[in-house]
C-alpha cells in the first residue's frame, strides 16, 4: 500500500503572533495554493492555531495542536482545552505523548491513549509519539521500550482511533540535539513498529503513517525519507522558519 508522506512542524512553546504572520506569508508566497508531493501540517502554540489556520486558508497546509484535554465533555477542568474546542479553532491534528509531555508533565501511556481517543472522538487525527532515551538505547532496550509504548496504544485505544492515528518515532536523544538518528536507525525502528502493529492488525500496519522526529533538517531529510517505512517527519526547530520547513517538505517525494 502506498502511504502519503507528511511533514509536520511542532513549534513547541515558541514564536509569537508576528512570527506566525511572517511564516504564513512566506509559505503562501512559496506555495501559492499549489501542493507539494508531501502533505503539510504545522502545530503552533494553541493560542495561535486559529490565527494560523485562517491565514493559511486556501493553502495546502493543515494546522494542528500540541496537546488536548483527556476529557471529552466540557466542564470544570481549569486550563484545559478539549477536542471540540480545537476543532472549532480549525485544528485537524493533535500531537499526543510527546516525550516532553511524558517527561515534564507526567503523561504516562494510559493518559496518552486516553488523549488519543479524545482527539479521534472530536474528529482530530492523533499523532502519537514514542521514543527511547539514550540510556535505554545504549542498554539495548529500544525495542522493549517502544513495544511497551505502542502496545499501550494498541490495547487501550478504540478501533476508530487506531484507524485514524499517525505514529511519530522520536528518539529522545535526537530531539533538539542536532544529532539525528541515522537513516538506518530510523528505518530499523520504523520497521519494528510496523511489525508490532501488524501483530495486532495487519491492515492497519500497512496504512498507518510512521513519522520520524529528532533533529530533522533540510540537509538530512532526503536520506531519512529514503527508508521504506519512513512516511515523513515531525520537525521541531527547523519548522519555525518557512524556508527550512519547505526545504524539508520538498525532500519528501
Ligand atoms: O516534535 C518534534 C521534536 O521533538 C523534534 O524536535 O527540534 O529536534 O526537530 P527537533
Amino acid at each position: 500500500m502506498s502511504r502519503n508522506m507528511l511533514i509536520a512542524g511542532n513549534w513547541k512553546m515558541n514564536a509569537d503572533a508576528a512570527q506566525v504572520d511572517v511564516f504564513v506569508k512566506a509559505v503562501g508566497d512559496a506555495l501559492d495554493g499549489a501542493g507539494l508531493a508531501a502533505d503539510l501540517l504545522v502545530c503552533p502554540p494553541m493560542v495561535y492555531i486559529e490565527r494560523m489556520a485562517r491565514a493559511l486558508s486556501g493553502q495546502p497546509v493543515a494546522v494542528g495542536a500540541q496537546n488536548i484535554a483527556a476529557e471529552v465533555e466540557p466542564g470544570a477542568f481549569t486550563g484545559e482545552v478539549n477536542g471540540a474546542m480545537l476543532a472549532d479553532c480549525r485544528a485537524s491534528h493533535v500531537i499526543v505523548g510527546h516525550s516532553e509531555r511524558r517527561a515534564l508533565y507526567g503523561e504516562a501511556d494510559a493518559i496518552v491513549a486516553t488523549k488519543a481517543d479524545a482527539a479521534a472522538a472530536a474528529g482530530l487525527v492523533p499523532i502519537v509519539c514514542v521514543g527511547e532515551t539514550l540510556e535505554q538505547r545504549e542498554a539495548e532496550q529500544t525495542e522493549a521500550v517502544l513495544a511497551a509504548q505502542i502496545d499501550a496504544i494498541l490495547s487501550q485505544c478504540r478501533a476508530a482511533t487506531l484507524e485514524s492515528m499517525i505514529v511519530a518515532y522520536e528518539p529522545i536523544w535526537a530531539i533538539g540535539t542536532g544529532r539525528s538518528a541515522t537513516p538506518e536507525q530510523a528505518q530499523d525502528v520504523h520497521a519494528f513498529l510496523r511489525a508490532q502493529i501488524a501483530n495486532r492488525n495487519a491492515t492497519l500496519a500497512q496504512s498507518v503513517q510512521l513519522l520520524y522526529g529528532g533533529s530533522v533538517k533540510p540537509d538530512n531529510a532526503a536520506a531519512l525519507f529514503a527508508g521504506a517505512d519512513v512516511d515523513g517527519a515531525l520537525v521541531g526547530g527547523a519548522s519555525l522558519t518557512a524556508d527550512s520547513f519547505l526545504d524539508i517538505a520538498r525532500a519528501a517525494v
